[in-house]
């Protein structure tokens, strides 16, 4: 009913809303005046771990590899994510330095569960991250480091990733921080997680795609590109839009697109760049260009004291200025409001796309 959705039209539209609330939530406990604690990693020795592997489906995977990049650019830790239905049939290595991370919303999909029994056959320690309290995965792994979201019923995942992001950053910084790693980007990173309620409060009342939405509703391709750690926001962006408006999205490392990609660019086949001005900015900015003179429509997101890309993308959308760490936090209700926009506007019902469930739980 509408009472449930608070006067939203649907449960995604009222879940991205709720997310200023979901990352006070996320944050509760964890930041301290000394730094970004986790108390539920007590007991673990986290200043000796050397490898850590994430394991994941979904737009929860697409977390994972935003983890990967922000802790190894601070520390020799390697890390390695993959999606649980490859992971589970893989040959894992694992040692005492070995730590795995499982990440799942909902706590049941299959293939995470069987990957974390795998890993735990080999003796692995397993940290979980998840929303759900008394979850399979809960019971299953050594510690879960909960989400704190709130409950999602929109089948497509908006405030759990963005929760999902937070709680990765802290238990990023974290294990740097217990290995004796620690900087002034870190510190920046730290104050903006802080701050990151009222950022998202302010980016959430003051932004309106309608306009922009509406000139993309009818295409029927779309090409997300994006480096680095925004690579992900990249995957990210074109999951949401398949998912819920069954636009062929794909999205690409910005730099991968000569390797085939551009092939497909003409006017029929719009560019969705997530471009901050961060430290590959340059770099994306080129790829922008060469997908312009295939005459793409293209939209970029960057941030807003950055002026560089008007004349050369059609349309523009904003976010505050980040750390560069931070981009795939402050662009996240973006590409979610986008999709949104457009599947509505497609006459698509966004809470309950075709055939797909809010947890699989059968292989
Ligand atoms: C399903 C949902 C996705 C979700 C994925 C992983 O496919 O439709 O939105 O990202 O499962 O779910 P989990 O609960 O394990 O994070």
């Amino acid at each position: 009913t509408s009472a449930e959705k608070s006067g939203y039209k649907h449960f995604m539209l009222k879940e991205i809303m709720e997310e200023p609330e979901a990352i006070e939530s996320a944050l509760v406990g964890r930041v301290t005046l000394e730094g970004p604690v986790l108390n539920e990693l007590k007991e673990f020795n986290v200043e000796r771990v050397e490898k850590i592997k994430l394991v994941a489906c979904g737009t929860s995977y697409h977390a994972g590899l935003v983890f990967k990049y922000f802790v190894e650019k601070h520390s020799n830790i390697d890390v390695e994510v993959d999606v649980a239905s490859e992971f589970r049939y893989r040959n894992i290595h694992v040692d005492d330095n070995t730590f795995v991370i499982a990440i799942s919303q909902s706590g049941e999909t299959a293939d995470t569960l069987e990957s974390v029994r795998l890993v735990k056959r080999k003796g692995a320690k397993v940290i979980s991250i998840s929303n759900v309290v008394g979850s399979t995965i809960t019971r299953e792994s050594d510690v879960t480091v909960f989400m704190n979201a709130g409950p999602e019923i929109g089948v497509a995942a908006t405030k759990t990733y963005v929760n999902q992001l937070i709680v990765l950053y802290i238990l990023g910084m974290h294990l740097l921080r217990m290995k004796g790693i620690w900087n002034e980007e870190l510190q920046r990173d730290f104050e903006f997680l802080k701050q990151a309620p009222e950022i998202f409060r302010k980016i959430l009342n003051n932004i309106d795609l309608e306009e922009i939405s509406s000139y993309y509703k009818n295409y029927h391709h779309f090409m997300y590109i994006g480096r680095g750690i925004n690579y992900p926001t990249a995957l990210e962006g074109a999951l949401k839009l398949k998912e819920i408006s069954y636009i062929n999205a794909t999205a690409y490392p910005a730099g991968e697109l000569k390797h085939g990609p551009i092939a497909l660019l003409d006017p029929t086949f719009p560019v969705f760049a997530i471009a901050p001005k961060d430290n590959l900015f340059e770099k994306t900015k080129s790829n922008i260009e060469e997908s312009k003179a295939r005459n793409s429509r293209i939209i970029a997101i960057t941030n807003e004291s950055n002026k560089e890309l008007e004349k050369i993308v059609d349309d523009i959308i904003y976010v505050p200025d980040s750390p560069d760490d931070m981009y795939p936090l402050t662009i996240s209700p973006v590409i979610q409001l986008f999709a949104y926009l457009i599947a509505d506007m497609r006459g698509y019902d966004p809470d309950k796309p075709r055939n797909l469930a809010k947890s699989v739980t059968v292989e």
